[in-house]
């Protein structure tokens, strides 16, 4: 494998011709699927350069035959991406025969096969492993595609668009003929051909129009359907009431798959998913499955306006697909659940896993310069920053303002493949504001800080507020300029309730959203008889680091009586997070631990207030390990682990009854169902059996026990077992575990569970289980869901284990990227990450994590896994 080269956005040209129509026929075999492809091609007025060649992509392919025009062709080269044609006349019809090999296709890109199914994933370049083509967003095609294959074996053949024609062949093969009236990009083109089964269903659109639902699933996963079906229609309703956008074809099929390298894919009315992200009912699923259902499958409906009706004109615009879809997913969670609380989870999410990749080595602008391997930019900074910068949109121009500037970037881009300045220049004329300076935050990366400083003069009556901030630089970016920044703020008086805020002599009420736009900047707020507390960043209007320095008061204040449930979660989170700093020093200097009283009084107020029990169960957890390491510049990991145990079992001990009483409350004693209320009642309870049985008690196990028993579903079921296998005492939990197997065996998605429970158990034995468990008959390496249970869930969420001091984590993960290098390179890049992020880990743990990376980087690397590597070991 030769040194990848890199591509640059400044390079950008569009293809020297274009593709109006494909006519694909795909027969099908395990070994040696033949593709016919017929491409009715035409230059591109846009490129006038006389007799420029075509060069087409293809990777993997068996050439048989190159037809222009019905007559043999042979002025071509092939070359490392594709097939180079000169000569071509100014229109043509160009007709090539490959074969290709699904059975051998591990790297589960273009045509493969899961659990005996044949299924496709084009995006991002995969298509070019189905045949040649013009593999880029910004050349759109109508497709017909005619499927042939043993009918026995694979009865039901799916692709986009509508079914025109069937029909029996020879040798007990038939055919299927598919037509999708809308071009698209071949990123999202899809083919399914297998043993499957339907769950259908209709919906009737705002215009009256009747669309087909249908969800293809192995057989003995039918009962898991309804869930995403009824998530589906809730979706298709939601983008025509808020963003007044119609389902377009008469059919909309989703096909669910075991073996997927993401969560699924918006192919244009045949949305393919990791079954994980579509099958679900109570008996196997927990309550976060079946958000983590309702939100993928709302995400990838969405994408019909976002991202296939309205495409990318490049990858570099990933972000514009991408960032809008998780808004619009993330609006649409909030409608359908608690507001605050999806806000609280997905900033969680936000500042420890995309923080922490924006100030490590593959940090990279929401709008990258370059890349080598696309695949490696479907990151948490495209997605959920991305998502940041158009909710910071939508709050500058408020919803109305920005939904006029939703329906003019559909209606003018309608069938384009556009650019993020595109949408911008929409959402600027719509409303007259002048975006550029907004601009920078697609074009710089980095997490920009915020410094508060307040002052308070009570002759003048006056509170004046100054904000600070600085964004540090990042791999390639050393310089970077102010950001616009929508800080939503309120003032608070002695008792927590909100002020009216003057400025400059002008009333706004009890909450406003001021503009950052300099490096510092003050604002006085008038008419104030006493010092205001500030409640900065109201539902964090915008993704930045906020340094506030507050009292413990001051945070106890907002804790409990912010208007803004976001803020009081967020002083939770401080609270606990200089408790948990006190604790780190004391155990640095060798001392005794003391848990800071103050968040003992937090706990104790908190648990006093049964209101909202979907949010007090997000309050009372403490920062996870992850975000605490975040606010370190030298990460003590040890430290870490020992404080924010401490605390909580602290905490276990000192509230066991009252937790015990939550408990009790809140265990409903009723069949399951999907009600708020018993949602919210199961979350609590669980949080509530995590503190008991921190405690080790006799019977806090015995309640664990007996949940784990007689649990109806596997919310409670799960809590339970983690609760048991996470006790010091390894015995505690072994009975359950093998329980839980003998009765699970057979359902992948629960032995995911099985997998990743035993390998997050904060104790020595941790990565022995892992290296038995690699073992175990329901393992394997080339199912993308078990890597990321067993490895991905070792690496991320068992912090204090996986940077265990004698390296031993460092070398499983190694190990396993190096095999994984060879059968799926995108699984292999994504897995390493947690390798790279050694900038602040001490000397001894930053070599030993270096060396690792060096061991990889000395073998053979695919692209994927080489950008990632270099660019960790170049920092
Ligand atoms: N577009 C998909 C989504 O956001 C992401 C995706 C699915 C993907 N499968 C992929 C991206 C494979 C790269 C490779 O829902
Ligand atoms: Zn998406």
């Amino acid at each position: 494998m030769s040194q990848p080269s890199t591509i640059h956005l400044k390079d950008y040209l569009p293809p020297a011709f274009l593709i109006d129509q494909v006519e694909l026929d795909v027969d099908l075999h395990l070994e040696n699927t033949r593709v016919v492809s017929r491409l009715h091609l035409r230059r591109n007025p846009q490129r006038p350069e006389p007799g420029l060649p075509l060069e087409l992509h293809g990777q993997e392919l068996t050439l048989h035959s190159i037809q222009v025009n019905g007559a043999p062709f042979s002025d071509y080269q092939l070359t490392e991406s594709g097939i180079t044609l000169h000569h071509l006349p100014d229109q043509a019809v160009l007709e090539t025969q490959v074969e290709i090999s699904p059975a051998q296709n591990t790297a589960l890109e273009g045509l493969y096969i899961s659990g005996g199914h044949f299924c496709t994933q084009c995006e991002a370049e995969g298509f070019r492993r189905i045949t040649y083509y013009l593999d880029r967003p910004d050349v759109l095609a109508r497709f017909r595609t005619r499927i042939s294959a043993d009918a026995a074996r694979y009865p039901v053949l799916l692709s986009n668009g509508n079914l025109i024609e069937q029909g029996q062949l020879e040798g007990g093969r038939h055919f299927v003929c598919w037509e999708d009236p809308f071009p698209k990009p071949a990123y999202l083109f899809a083919l399914v051909g297998g043993q499957l089964h339907a769950v259908k269903d209709q919906f009737t659109t705002l215009s009256g129009r009747k669309v087909a639902l249908e969800l293809w699933v192995e057989e003995e996963n039918l009962h898991k359907g309804q869930h995403a079906l009824t998530s589906l229609k809730k979706a298709m309703q939601w983008d025509e009431t808020v963003y007044g956008r119609e389902y377009d074809l008469d059919i909309y099929m989703i096909v669910a798959v075991n073996d997927f390298n993401m969560g699924a894919m918006e192919n244009k009315g045949l949305n393919i998913f990791n079954s994980a992200c579509v099958l679900a009912d109570p008996k196997s699923a927990t309550d976060r499955a079946f958000h983590r259902v309702e939100s993928v499958v709302a995400h990838e409906y969405f994408h019909n306006w976002s991202g296939n009706r309205v495409t990318c004109r490049d990858w570099f615009q990933l972000s514009l697909k991408e960032g809008f879809t998780v808004f619009r997913d993330q609006q649409f969670s909030a409608d359908q659940h608690s507001a605050a609380v999806e806000r609280i989870q997905n900033v969680a999410l936000l500042r420890t896993a995309q923080f922490a990749e924006d100030a490590g080595p593959t940090a990279h602008p929401v709008r990258p310069e370059s890349y080598i391997e696309i695949n490696n930019f479907y990151t948490l900074t495209i997605y959920e920053k991305g998502a940041e910068i158009v909710r910071m949109l939508a709050e500058l121009l408020g919803w109305p303002t920005f939904r006029r500037g939703s329906d003019l970037y559909f209606e003018r881009f309608d069938g384009q493949a556009v650019t993020i300045e595109d949408f911008v220049a929409c959402m600027a004329e719509v409303s007259g504001q002048d975006l550029s300076q907004f601009m920078r935050w697609y074009h710089q990366a980095g997490t920009p800080q915020l410094r508060v400083e307040r002052h308070y003069d009570p002759a003048a009556r006056t509170f004046t507020l100054t904000l600070h901030q600085q964004t540090p630089p990042t791999p390639g970016q050393s310089d970077k300029q102010p950001l616009l920044i929508p800080v939503k703020l309120g003032l608070l008086d002695a008792q927590g309730q909100d002020l009216p805020l003057i400025l400059k002599g002008e009333a706004l009420g009890d909450e406003t959203v001021i503009h950052l736009r300099e490096a510092s900047q003050s604002w006085v707020f008038e008419q104030l008889d006493a010092a205001p507390l500030p409640s900065l960043l109201r539902g964090f209007s915008a993704p930045v680091k906020l340094d506030y320095p507050r009292t413990d008061a001051e945070l106890a204040l907002q804790l409990t009586q912010d208007s803004d449930g976001f803020n009081r979660w967020e002083a939770g989170q401080k609270l606990a997070l200089n408790a948990i700093d006190a604790l780190i020093q004391q155990q640095q200097q060798g001392q005794d631990l003391q848990l800071h009283p103050s968040l003992v009084s937090a706990f104790a107020a908190l648990l006093q207030d049964h209101q909202d029990p979907m949010m007090l169960a997000e309050l009372l957890q403490l920062p996870s390990e992850a975000y605490i390491a975040e606010q370190y510049a030298c990460v003590d990991i040890d430290a870490i682990h020992i404080a924010r145990d401490y605390a909580r079992k602290m905490l276990a001990t000192r509230f066991y009854d009252a937790f015990l009483a939550l408990y009790q409350r809140f265990d409903l004693q009723a069949p399951w169902s999907a009600e708020p209320e018993q949602l919210a009642a199961r979350q609590l309870k669980n949080t509530c059996l995590a503190y008991l049985v921190a405690t080790e008690s006799e019977a806090a196990f015995t309640l664990a026990q007996q949940q784990f028993e007689q649990a109806d579903n596997m919310t409670d079921q799960l809590a339970a077992l983690t609760a048991l296998a996470h006790a010091e005492d390894p015995a505690q939990g072994q009975a359950a575990l093998r329980a839980f197997e003998q009765r699970w065996q057979q359902d992948a998605l629960v032995m995911d569970s099985w997998f990743s429970v035993q390998v997050t158990r904060p104790y020595a034995d941790a990565l022995d289980r892992l290296h038995q468990l690699k073992t175990h008959p329901a393992f394997s390496m080339k199912n993308p869901n078990k890597v990321r249970a067993l490895l991905g869930a070792f690496c991320q969420q068992n912090p204090s284990r996986f940077h265990r001091r004698d390296g031993a984590g460092y070398a499983a993960l190694a190990d396993a990227v190096i095999e994984l290098n060879q059968l799926n390179p995108q699984i292999a890049a994504r897995l390493v990450l947690p390798l790279t992020r050694h900038q602040r880990m001490d000397d001894h743990r930053k070599a030993q994590m270096k060396a690792e990376l060096q061991r990889i980087q000395d073998q053979p690397l695919s692209p994927d896994v080489y950008e990632v590597v270099s660019k960790a070991l170049a920092s």
